[in-house]
């Protein structure tokens, strides 16, 4: 268990809140398990009909802790978590609603293309530096992507690299809406009211419809996985990464 991943529950709502605001919501192997935990349980839970993802202001996250990922590329044991995390996600059975302000990189970015319902603030940037950091696109993002965004679409967030402001990924179909930092929580909280209020039954079958097929899903993270572990050890991750972990600031 951590702080840095708080669980609560309102009403019928499950609320993951991702709580490490030192290191701008770094996910920690520690993080995802908890994740993990959060939402197999909400899930097997008939009391929970929706789980929310929340950061902290400023940050919902910065990605995947480069330091654990510094650990695999210099031949050390990075465990499952990560890749385990993304099963759960892609296998969520209730819906999810996310609330993001600030800082959306990498995880922090592809775990919103899970939900059904993404709320971000005029000052959110979403970015993927996967390629820039030796690495490929992870969480199903790249069969996700193409089709909410086009292919070419895909090609500037994933391949490229370039930020998606709210407002452009509001117009490219990637997330909800666009709110002001003081009514995220609100809003996400709202959505996540409406959507517990809804027969259960009915909306499950109707999510199911609209989403790619989960085996495809699956199939498309398991290939994802596989390349970005054997990327992990490339001398181009290596390099990357130790260039992030040893810079100069200020
Ligand atoms: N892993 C580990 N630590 C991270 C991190 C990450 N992904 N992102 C940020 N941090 C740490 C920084 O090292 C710093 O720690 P320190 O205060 O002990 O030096 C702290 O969080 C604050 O980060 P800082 O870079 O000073 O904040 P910023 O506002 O100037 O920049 C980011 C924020 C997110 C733009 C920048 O930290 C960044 O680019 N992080 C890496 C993002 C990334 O590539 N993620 C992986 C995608 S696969």
């Amino acid at each position: 268990m951590t702080d840095h991943i708080l669980v609560e529950r309102q009403g019928a709502v499950q609320i993951i809140r991702i709580n490490r605001p030192d290191k701008k919501n770094a996910l920690t192997r520690a993080m995802y398990a908890r994740m993990s935990a959060a939402l197999a349980e909400g899930d097997a839970d008939p009391a929970v009909r929706v789980h929310v993802f929340l950061g902290v202001p400023g940050a919902f996250s910065a990605g995947n802790d480069l330091a654990d990922f510094l650990v695999i590329t210099t031949g050390g044991e990075g465990g499952n978590e990560v890749w385990d995390f993304l099963m759960v996600l892609a296998k969520a059975e209730k819906p999810m609603v996310s609330g993001v302000d600030g800082i959306a990189v990498g995880i922090g970015t592809t775990l919103n293309l899970h939900c059904d319902l993404t709320f971000a603030t005029p000052r959110t940037l979403f970015r993927t530096p996967f390629v820039d950091l030796g690495l490929v696109p992870e969480a199903g993002s790249s069969l996700i992507a193409p089709r909410l965004l086009g292919r070419q679409g895909a090609f500037a967030l994933l391949g490229l690299g370039e930020g998606f402001s709210a407002e452009r990924a509001k117009a490219a179909g990637m997330i909800y809406d666009v709110v002001a930092e003081d009514s995220l929580e609100s809003a996400v909280l709202a959505a996540a009211a409406d959507i517990a209020a809804k027969p259960p039954g009915a909306l499950k079958i109707a999510r199911d419809l609209m989403r790619a097929p989960r085996e495809e899903l699956i199939a498309r993270i398991e290939v994802e996985s596989e390349h970005f572990r054997e990327r992990l050890k490339s001398d181009e991750a290596r390099a990357a990464l130790t260039a992030f972990m040893t810079r100069k600031k200020g």
